[in-house]
């Protein structure tokens, strides 16, 4: 097994640039995200926005993936290629992921985007999606272990009548794209990695509105979807573990 990297303060400074500057990305794509936009456009101003602060996209070319960032409408779970053909339409619901190179530090988010009128049942998922990576997030803490935070988000979208994806996780982030640990979103209490100051990771949960199960698309081998074609989403930030408790580290509008 691998270690999970423990960051000295010179890297958690560089990781949080990288994370505040991915957090700004979304903020900044907001007035872009509407009806009639193909998702190729939002990625063409993401990958713009991101080189003109001195960053890089890690996507672009990770493993081959053609695009510098995911953008997942609907139905797709994660890893939706951003395409011309893909045009957003009312009542889509859709999540756009950034991940930036900032000075060779990684930082990590995403969140939902809604086009139009969506209906009430697509909005309570997206909240309960939301909640759910906050409950997540409040089990971080110095002594803790990772699999409270799955745990914490599977009891509760459960509860809800909302499945957890299983297939697809959070990750160590920081020095590289993706470190030890996985970090599971369904996950039995009291078991995983023990939390130390300086660990610094994804929490990111895609949450269906039907079944947990994804499938993989046969031709572009990244697209993502739930098995029973229903809705799906996500929301992701990366964390950093202080002596006390947590730092959002891609949060950039003072909610944490
Ligand atoms: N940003 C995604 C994550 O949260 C990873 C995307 S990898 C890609 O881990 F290759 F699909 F872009
Ligand atoms: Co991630
Ligand atoms: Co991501």
């Amino acid at each position: 097994m691998k270690k999970i990297i423990i960051k000295t303060p010179e890297q958690i400074e560089g990781i949080r640039k990288s994370s505040k500057l991915a957090g700004q990305t979304l903020e900044y794509i907001a007035e872009f995200v509407k009806e009639g936009v193909s998702t190729e456009y939002l990625n063409e101003k993401i990958d713009a926005y991101i080189r003109q602060n001195g960053a890089i996209p890690a996507t672009l070319g990770y493993s081959g993936y053609p695009k510098s960032c995911c953008i997942s409408v609907n139905e797709v779970v994660c890893h939706g290629i951003p395409s011309e053909n893909t045009i957003l339409k009312n009542g889509d619901i859709l999540n756009i992921d950034v991940t930036t190179i900032l000075n060779g530090y990684y930082g990590d988010t995403s969140k939902m985007f809604t086009i139009g009128e969506v209906s009430p049942r697509a909005l309570e998922l997206i909240e309960v999606t939301k909640h759910g990576m906050n409950l997540g997030i409040q089990q971080v803490k110095p002594g803790n272990q990772f699999g409270n935070i799955g745990f914490a988000i599977s009891k509760y979208v459960k509860s809800k009548g909302f499945s957890v994806v299983y297939e697809y996780c959070g990750h160590g982030v920081g020095v590289e794209f993706h470190e030890e640990p996985q970090v599971d979103h369904t996950s039995r209490r009291n078991t995983g990695s023990f939390m130390v100051p300086g660990m610094t990771f994804t929490i990111e949960p895609m949450i269906n509105e039907g079944r947990p199960g994804t499938i993989v698309d046969k031709v572009d081998k990244w697209t993502a979807r739930t098995v029973d074609k229903k809705l799906s989403a996500q929301f992701e930030h990366t964390i950093l573990i202080t002596e006390t408790g947590y730092e959002v580290l891609t949060d950039v509008t003072g909610e944490y």
